[in-house]
């Protein structure tokens, strides 16, 4: 990189600055359907437990890696250890695949954001609207266009700090606002049975794929498991406490998706009528209850574009952080200048984002075990890969590296409080776990072997 690094100033920018790349469609789109998909209340609580135990302990590590070596991903990797360089570049591929899909539901954000600012609210909430809407050839193309072509301008304007300025002010408006959602949610008829679904734990609902995906939800959550943690790492300075900085950062993280949840779990069982299989929606589960609930409330018109105007907002400083992460790969690797790496960059995540789009539609016969297009770049990236980066990670730390070294670096700020938990997470219980996890939910997957 030819620009000097700069760091982040104080000690809350630092906290801000990562909670808002962690911030996004994670929480408030992707956490809610897979709690209601896989059994509500064991969700939450296996990814509570691993919140606190793996991802607390994956951040420290990759913010300690990168505020040691004062790199990003593949750089820092390759100066502690020429043999792990790959896992630095297996690391930076995640954004890319992450990117094209995240920007196809940043433009369905953006349509439901332009209906409800038009009045469209009772269209909005009618059965079948969504389903209708995604299986369109073009539509949602163009809004996928629009959010992704977006993002590439703010990045190449290189106007991002306005933005983030901007989201600094909007993300505790959008946290008042997803309270006081969830709190009118809870009290509609026959929400309260939602309310017991996603604080009650079943264990009879458990299973390995219970764990994986809210271990995949974990990192893609915190943007762990793809080189960004290390990137904002290599920012902080010496003397911001890392440790407490992870709580916190965790802390706003965690609460925000458990909000969402709230929000949306409740809605569905108020809406199907106590039907179940309302909770499978998956993907579109937030843009199927929400507008209903909206639709019920009063002045939801404006709630409801106020809403998905701060999703908006929370989706695309995420996006521009993703695409500015694949632009600086590619700018180290290649050489190429900003311009053309912009438009490089736009050109791929089109190209691949395009079949995801597609794939509720005319491509709507090539799935993968039920899963459609989408889902199957979501899965290989936040179920195959990043599970793979994370335990690389771990084998790296604990073995190699030892995690002495980290703890040191973790310590030149601030007593490190958690360093048993963190060295036994690290070097036995994660990798153990992933791998026990990955294999057999993979078999899964695929139908192999049905656990
Ligand atoms: N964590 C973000 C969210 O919850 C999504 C995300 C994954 C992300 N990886 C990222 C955002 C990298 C910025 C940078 O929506």
């Amino acid at each position: 990189m030819s620009e000097k690094r700069s760091s982040f100033t104080g000690k809350i920018g630092f906290v801000l600055a990562a909670a808002g790349s962690a911030v996004g469609l994670g929480n408030i789109w992707r956490f809610p359907y897979l709690a209601a998909k896989y059994g509500g209340g064991i969700f939450l609580l296996v990814y509570l437990v691993l919140a606190v135990t793996f991802g607390f302990a994956l951040m420290c590590a990759e913010i300690a890696i990168g505020r040691k070596t004062g790199q990003s991903a593949i750089g820092a990797f390759r100066s502690l250890d020429k043999r792990f360089s790959f896992v630095g570049v297996l690391a930076s591929i995640v954004p890319a695949m992450i990117l094209p899909y995240y920007s196809v539901i940043g433009g369905w954000v953006s349509k439901y954001l332009a209906v409800f600012a038009t009045g469209g609210i009772h269209e909005a909430a009618a059965d079948g609207y969504f389903e209708g809407f995604i299986s369109k050839p073009v539509e949602p193309i163009g809004w996928f266009l629009l959010f992704i072509g977006l993002t590439a301008l703010i990045v190449l304007l290189g106007v991002e700090k306005g933005i983030e300025k901007v989201s600094k002010v909007m993300m505790p408006v959008l946290v008042v606002l997803t309270l006081i959602i969830a709190v009118y949610a809870m009290f509609m008829p026959g929400a309260l049975e939602g309310v017991k679904y996603y604080l009650t734990p079943d264990f009879s609902k458990f299973s390995a794929t219970t764990v994986l995906s809210a271990m995949g939800q974990l990192f893609y959550s915190m943007s762990l498991a793809m080189g960004i943690m290390i990137t904002y790492g290599s920012y902080m300075k010496k003397d911001v406490n890392l440790e407490k900085s992870v709580r916190q950062i965790e802390i706003f993280d965690t609460g925000i998706a458990f909000l969402a949840g709230l929000m949306i779990i409740p809605s569905v069982f108020a809406f199907s009528g106590g039907d179940e299989s309302a909770l499978g929606k998956g993907p579109g589960l937030m843009f199927i209850t929400l507008p209903k609930v909206f639709e019920s409330m009063k002045g939801g018109t404006f709630i409801g574009a106020l809403f998905f105007l701060l999703v908006l907002f929370a989706a695309l400083t995420s996006s521009i952080s993703l695409m500015e992460t694949v632009v600086s790969i590619v700018r180290d690797k290649f050489g190429w200048e900003r311009k053309r790496t912009c438009l490089g960059v736009l050109i791929f995540s089109i190209v691949l984002g395009l079949p995801s789009s597609l794939g509720f539609g005319v491509l709507g016969n090539i799935t993968l075990n039920g899963m459609s297009i989408l889902d199957m770049f979501d899965f290989a990236s936040n179920s195959i890969l990043m599970p793979i980066v994370a335990l690389l990670t771990c084998i790296f730390v604990g073995y190699v590296l030892k995690p002495k070294a980290l703890i040191e670096e973790i310590e030149v700020s601030a007593p490190f409080k958690a360093k048993t938990l963190f060295t036994v997470v690290i070097k036995y219980i994660a990798p153990i776990c992933i791998v026990l996890i990955l294999v057999s939910s993979v078999l899964d997957a695929l139908g192999i072997m049905k656990i």
